[in-house]
């Protein structure tokens, strides 16, 4: 009876930590939602200016997400790190994430120079799969950037990872994520070199587009 009673206490308690940790985390998803909006924003008006003045948009579109709670708990515990909000906020930097899918390899260095120029964009981490693809042939521009986040009482300095690839490149990484994480088999090693395959053709057509427009369009000056 006394172990019941213990056992339901704990149970008790238990789900306490979580109403408490959940209620605490709603809070922070707000900060990386206010985080994204304002990365969305600078974006927007890079991708405006652009239209305005070459008729030509380097973004053809953008998606954004925040990480589950269910995910963020997940990756802590695989890295064995305690799970409480203050910890998740100091080691998890994809929480609040940008993918931004332009129309020419050129944009993606355009956009990324034009934002981490602007003097309250701080950058925290740069990798570049684009001039060093992965081993799979995965290419994108990754980006993990500071932005102030200006709430009632304070500002906040929120991270955001930014995911920057050419429509080419998200239509093989999309297709790709999809093979791996959606399907209950190992990947053979004659599926893995097929899709290498896939990424090499596709760098080559993205480069291709792109020497065309540059002959059927010229450099713009920015
Ligand atoms: P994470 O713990 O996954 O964030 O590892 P990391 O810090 O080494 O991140 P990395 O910058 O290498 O990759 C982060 C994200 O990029 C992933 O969550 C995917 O969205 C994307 N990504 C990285 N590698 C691949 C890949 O091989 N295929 C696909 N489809 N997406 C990838
Ligand atoms: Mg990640």
């Amino acid at each position: 009876m006394q172990k019941e009673i213990k056992s339901e206490m704990n149970d008790f308690f238990f789900a306490k930590d979580h109403l408490d940790f959940y209620h605490e985390y709603v809070n922070v998803e707000q900060m990386y939602l206010a985080g994204i909006k304002e990365v969305r924003t600078k974006l927007e008006i890079l991708d405006d200016e652009f239209h305005h003045r070459f008729d030509h948009n380097p973004i053809h579109h953008m998606e954004w997400r925040l990480k589950s709670p269910h995910s963020v708990v997940e990756k802590m515990k695989r890295r064995n790190l305690p799970v409480d909000v203050s910890s998740i906020k100091g080691n998890i930097e994809d929480i609040a994430g940008i993918r931004v899918i332009c129309h020419y390899i050129k944009d993606i260095y355009r956009m990324s120079d034009l934002l981490l120029r602007q003097d309250d964009i701080h950058l925290l981490k740069v990798k570049d799969y684009i001039k060093n693809p992965k081993e799979n042939g995965y290419r994108s521009l990754h980006l993990v950037v500071e932005v102030p986040v200006y709430l009632a009482n304070e500002k906040v300095m929120v991270p955001v990872e930014i995911q920057i690839r050419t429509i080419a490149m998200d239509f093989w990484a999309t297709l790709e994520h999809h093979l791996r994480y959606k399907n209950n088999k190992e990947i053979s090693d004659d599926i893995r070199n097929r899709l290498y395959e896939c990424a090499k053709n596709i760098t080559d057509i993205d480069y291709e587009m792109e020497d065309i427009h540059n002959e059927v369009f010229g450099h713009h000056k920015i």
